[in-house]
C-alpha cells in the first residue's frame, strides 16, 4: 500500500504527554471518584491498579504496537495486519466519530461553566433548574460546544507535532499543576454537612482510600471488579482508534513498554487526585448522599453547589476546576478528532491535512448541532437495554460505549490472539530494544483473559446479563 510521508512525535515526551491527554478526560474526573466512593474505597483502588497493569496494559500494549508496526491510521491499520479484517478499520474510525459529536457537546457545557466562573458568576449556576434551563435553550449549547470543537480543530489543523505534541505539552503540565493544587486545598476544608455534623477533609479522603469491606460478598466483590474494568477500559482511551492513531506517530526507537507504564501512570494519578479533590469537597458538605451522583449531575449540579458553600474561596476553586476539565476535555476530544482525520488521509492520498480537517471539522459540527438540538427541537425520550428515557446524546453514547467498543476490543484481542499471534506485537515491542517484562502475561491476557473479561464487560453493559 502506497503510504503517504507520515508526521512523528518529535519525542517520547510528547508522545507520552499526548496520549495521557486522551486518557485523561471526563471519566477520571466525573466517574472515578464516584466509583471509589460507592466500590469500597480502597478495595477499589486496589483492583484497579491490578487490572490496569494486566489487563489494561495488554489492551494498549496492542493498539500502540499495531500503529507503530503498520504506520496507518486506525482505518487501515487492522487491514494491513490481516487482510479480511479492514471491517475492524472501519469500526474504529467509526467509533471516534461517534463520540466526538457528543463529547464536543459536553465540552461546550464545560466552557460555559467554566466562563461562568472565571466571570465571577458562579454562583449563578447553582439556582434550581439552571442547568437543565442551559442545556435545553436553543442557542447557547451550539454557541459553546462550537468554541469547543474550534479549539479542537485549529489543534488537529496544526498537525501531529505543532498541534497536538505541542498542546499537550503546555496543558497537561498546566493540568497537573491544577489538579495537586485543588486537591491540596480540598484536603484542608472543614464544613457542616446537611445533617448538621461537622466534617474535615481528611475525613472524605479516608473514604477514598481506607478499603470498606462492609456488607462485602462475593456478588459485591464482582460488581467491584466489573466497575474498576469497564472505567479503566474507557479511561485508557482503547477500542477507540486514538491509540492506533498515536501509535503510528511513535519512533521505531522509542522504547514503548517504557511510554506504556508512564501513560498507564499518568491517567490513574489524575484519577485518583480527582478522587482527593472530588470525595473530600463533596462528602465535606453534602455528606455520603452527595457522593452518590456522578456524571454531569455531579460536574454541573452538585459540585456547583460545594464550591457556593466553600463562600469566596469557592469562586476561585470553581474556575480554576472548570478551567483545569476544559484542558482534560480538550486534550480527549483533540485526540478522538486525529482518529478519524487520519483515516481520511489515508484513504485521501491527495488531501492535504488542512482541509482534511476542515472537512472533518465541518461534518462534526453539524452532527454536534444536531445533538445539541436533541434536549430542544429534537427532543425524544427513549428507554432501551440500561437507558432511562435517553436524548441523542445518551443514544450515541450507549451505541460507542457499551456496544461498538467492546466489540471492537475483543475482535482486536481476537486478531492478535488468534489470527496473527501475539509475536507480531512482542516483536514490535523489542524492535527498539525494549525489555518486554510482562511478556508471558501479555500473551496469556491477550489470549484468553482479555477476551472473556470484555465478553461480560459487553454482555452486562447491554443490560443482557446483570453482574
Ligand atoms: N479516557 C477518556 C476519559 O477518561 C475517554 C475519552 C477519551 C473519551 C477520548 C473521549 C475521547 O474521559
Amino acid at each position: 500500500m502506497k503510504k503517504r510521508e507520515r508526521n512523528k512525535f518529535a519525542g517520547t515526551v510528547g508522545f507520552v504527554l499526548a496520549a495521557a491527554g486522551s486518557a485523561v478526560g471526563l471519566g477520571n474526573i466525573w466517574r472515578f471518584p464516584y466509583l471509589a466512593a460507592k466500590d469500597g474505597g480502597g478495595l477499589f483502588l486496589v483492583v484497579y491498579i491490578i487490572l490496569a497493569l494486566t489487563f489494561g496494559f495488554t489492551l494498549l500494549t496492542s493498539e500502540l504496537a499495531i500503529g507503530r508496526k503498520t504506520k496507518l491510521s486506525p482505518l487501515k491499520a487492522y487491514g494491513e495486519m490481516k487482510s479480511g479484517w479492514n471491517f475492524l478499520g472501519i469500526l474504529s474510525s467509526a467509533i471516534p466519530f461517534i463520540i466526538f459529536m457528543y463529547y464536543c457537546v459536553i465540552g461546550g457545557w464545560v466552557v460555559k461553566y467554566a466562563l461562568m466562573y472565571i466571570l465571577g458568576n458562579g454562583d449563578l449556576t447553582t439556582a434550581d433548574g439552571y442547568f437543565g434551563g442551559f442545556i435545553t435553550s436553543t442557542w447557547q449549547p451550539i454557541l459553546f460546544t462550537v468554541i469547543f470543537m474550534v479549539c479542537c480543530i485549529v489543534i488537529v489543523y496544526r498537525g501531529v507535532n505543532k498541534g497536538i505534541e505541542a498542546s499537550s505539552k503546555i496543558i497537561m503540565p498546566a493540568l497537573l499543576i491544577l489538579v495537586i493544587g485543588i486537591a491540596i486545598f480540598c484536603l484542608t476544608i472543614k464544613g457542616t454537612a446537611p445533617d448538621g455534623s461537622v466534617r474535615t477533609g481528611l475525613e472524605g479522603f479516608g473514604v477514598l482510600v481506607i478499603p470498606d469491606f462492609t456488607g462485602l460478598t462475593v456478588g459485591r466483590f464482582v460488581t467491584v471488579v466489573v466497575d474498576a474494568m469497564g472505567q479503566l477500559f474507557y479511561s485508557i482511551s482503547v477500542a477507540m482508534g486514538i491509540m492506533v492513531a498515536y501509535g503510528s506517530y511513535v519512533k521505531d526507537d522509542a522504547n514503548l513498554v517504557k511510554s506504556i507504564n508512564q501513560i498507564e501512570l499518568c491517567d490513574t494519578v489524575v484519577a485518583f487526585l480527582a478522587g482527593v479533590m472530588i470525595i473530600p469537597a463533596v462528602y465535606v458538605f453534602m455528606g455520603r448522599e452527595g457522593l452518590a451522583a456522578s456524571g454531569p449531575s455531579l460536574m454541573f449540579v452538585t459540585l456547583p453547589r460545594v464550591f457556593e458553600e466553600m463562600g469566596f474561596a469557592g469562586h476561585i476553586v470553581g474556575a480554576l476546576f472548570f478551567a483545569m476539565v476544559f484542558f482534560a476535555a480538550l486534550t480527549s476530544a483533540v485526540s478522538l478528532m486525529e482518529a478519524f482525520t487520519a483515516g481520511v488521509l489515508d484513504h485521501c492520498h491527495k488531501m492535504s491535512r488542512k482541509k482534511a480537517t476542515v472537512l472533518c471539522g465541518i461534518v462534526t459540527i453539524v452532527g454536534a448541532i444536531v445533538v445539541c438540538l436533541g434536549y430542544n427541537i429534537f427532543y425524544f425520550e427513549v428507554s432501551f437495554a440500561t437507558v432511562k428515557n435517553g436524548q441523542i446524546l445518551d443514544f450515541l453514547d450507549y451505541i460507542s460505549n457499551s456496544f461498538a467498543m467492546p466489540i471492537l476490543a475483543i475482535c482486536t484481542c481476537v486478531l492478535i490472539g488468534w489470527v496473527v499471534g501475539p509475536k507480531a506485537i512482542v516483536e514490535e515491542v523489542e524492535k527498539s530494544g525494549a525489555k518486554f517484562g510482562r511478556r508471558g502475561l501479555y500473551i496469556v491476557m491477550v489470549k484468553y483473559v482479555s477476551p472473556i473479561l470484555l465478553t461480560f464487560l459487553l454482555l452486562n453493559s447491554m443490560g443482557l446479563i446483570s453482574l
